[in-house]
């Protein structure tokens, strides 16, 4: 049976989707069946106008993913959270989110799912890590069975990191995530979907 993978993102500018967009191409050439989520906005539209294009990539990717929901969770054997950093820490949009996941958690029912992250910045050590590393709370909390990538494909060693993929992008001379940093997204997509399908057999 194919794993089901929810991959949940809040993007603004494009880049986190970009390594969304390459874990779904991983999970897929592992035969997963793939739904890809963007969450929505929480800044107001004064803010979404400040900087240039905001307002239209955002109107852009709602066009292209739902929002995710709670029953995108539910239904998924593992979910994989995307996030640019926000001062070194998870996006507020995607945070809401996962606020939201509250009933489940509740009733146990994300218990023994994979869960993995990733995320973009848009300087180098602007807060990739820390803003993943924050990620793995609530992941916790929820009873997810994190899965990080360690060093356990050759890509790792030229981007990414151990906790998830990452990217630096700051939409000046750096536009979109480089070769390196999308192929350990893939590997990433490839990763958690062997580990869910075999998380799925044990539930
Ligand atoms: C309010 C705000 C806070 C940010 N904080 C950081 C930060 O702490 N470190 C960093 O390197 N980039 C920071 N950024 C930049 C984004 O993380 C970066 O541009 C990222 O690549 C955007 O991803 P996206 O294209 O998917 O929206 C911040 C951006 C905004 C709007």
């Amino acid at each position: 049976m194919a794993a089901k993978i929810l991959i949940a993102f809040y993007s603004r500018g494009g880049a986190t989707e970009a390594l969304a967009r390459a874990i779904a191409e991983g999970a897929a050439a592992e035969g997963a069946e793939i739904r890809l989520r963007r969450a929505r906005e929480l800044a107001s539209p004064e803010v979404m106008a400040r900087a240039p294009g905001w307002a239209e990539s955002a109107a852009r990717m709602n066009a292209l993913y739902e929002a995710p929901s709670e029953t995108d969770a539910e239904w998924a054997d593992a979910i994989i959270f995307g996030t640019p950093t926000r001062f070194g820490s998870v996006a507020s949009e995607l945070k809401a989110y996962i606020d939201g996941l509250g009933g489940l958690w509740f009733q146990g029912k994300l218990v023994g799912k994979a869960g993995s992250v990733f995320g973009a910045t848009s300087t180098t050590h602007g807060g990739n890590e820390s803003t993943l590393i924050s990620l793995y709370n609530p992941l916790a909390h929820l009873g997810l069975v994190i899965v990080p990538l360690g060093y356990a494909d050759p890509a790792l060693f030229k981007a990414g990191t151990p906790y998830g993929a990452s990217a630096v992008v700051n939409g000046r001379d750096i536009k979109e995530p480089s070769a390196d940093e999308m192929e350990v997204a893939r590997f990433q997509g490839r990763r958690v979907t062997r580990v869910a399908g075999a998380l799925a057999a044990l539930r």
